[in-house]
């Protein structure tokens, strides 16, 4: 299927690692320009320059999703750049503060900061851009939510409890806006090996979450046991999975669908 996004602009939040640097990669690819948007400025510089080097236009723009000030910010520049946003990708996300994956127990400090930034975060953003969307009568906002929304979990509690907030507010946000013809869905990945999962990966080597014997092995090794163990499948997703996924929600073929979340974890999670 061809997806054709030229002519648009969009925001990634948490574009510089990861996840959201699949996505911005991907929908400059089907055409898009791209704001690449994230705490760290080197990283979104470096991965904006990535999308410039596909041919597209791209901005780096520093921003803390959790502020409001900072998010306004960052809405005045991409509309100074770029004249409109057609596309919001909420990917920025944490899941615990400092060394968290030293405590087997989430600190006060995780649970609010991974609400903070989860959350609000996505609130603050959305509520922001879509002050612009409502203007134009049309856009699209994609949540990058996670299957631990699917699924609560022994060791990472806050963060499962996040993660079911943002599909929750996906549901609400696409209600208030599709009289103003902006499509709201989210995306919720599986098992993916970034920074996130290479820290999750240190804490279950330390504590254990499972009931497989972990002693010993490398987090790497021990990510990919869960694999082989978990996923339908048998193998990891990636960022380019989760990218597509979200070029063709933001396209037009998507139109008719808003309010959802979709899984791309190779079958872990069949709800
Ligand atoms: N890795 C996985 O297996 C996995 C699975 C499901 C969902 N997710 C979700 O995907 C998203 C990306 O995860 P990732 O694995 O690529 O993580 P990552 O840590 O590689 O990237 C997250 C990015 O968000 C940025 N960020 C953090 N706080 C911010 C803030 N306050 N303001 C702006 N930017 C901020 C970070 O600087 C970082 O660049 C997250 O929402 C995560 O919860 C990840």
């Amino acid at each position: 299927m061809m997806i054709d996004l030229s002519d648009k602009v969009a925001i990634v939040t948490g574009g510089a690692s990861g996840i959201g640097r699949g996505i911005c990669l991907v929908l400059a690819e089907q055409g898009a320009d791209l704001a690449v948007t994230d705490m760290n400025l080197a990283g979104a510089e470096a991965v904006a320059a990535d999308v410039e080097a596909t041919g597209r236009q791209s901005v780096a723009i520093q921003v803390d999703v959790t502020d409001r000030a900072s998010v306004q910010a960052m809405v005045d520049r991409v509309l100074e750049r770029f004249g409109k946003i057609d596309i919001l990708v909420n990917d920025a996300g944490i899941i615990g503060v400092g060394e968290w994956w030293e405590r087997e127990r989430p600190s006060d400090a995780d649970w609010s900061q991974v609400f903070a930034v989860n959350v609000r975060g996505v609130v603050i953003v959305s509520e922001a851009v879509s002050d612009h969307m409502i203007g134009r009568r049309s856009g699209k906002i994609v949540n990058i939510a996670s299957i631990a929304a699917r699924q609560g979990s022994p060791d990472l509690p806050h963060y499962s409890t996040s993660k079911a907030a943002v599909a929750s507010w996906t549901q609400s946000n696409a209600a208030q806006l599709a009289r103003y013809n902006i499509n709201v869905n989210a995306i919720c990945p599986g098992l993916l090996w970034t920074p996130m999962w290479q820290a999750i990966a240190r804490k279950r080597s330390r504590f254990g979450a499972t009931d497989s014997d972990v002693e010993g092995l490398s987090g790497r090794e021990l990510f990919d046991q869960v694999i082989e163990e978990t996923i339908p499948m048998g193998r990891e997703q990636t960022p380019d999975d989760v990218g597509r996924l979200a070029a063709f929600l933001v396209s037009e073929d998507a139109r008719n669908i808003t309010g959802q979340a979709i899984n791309v974890d190779g079958g872990r999670r069949m709800n």
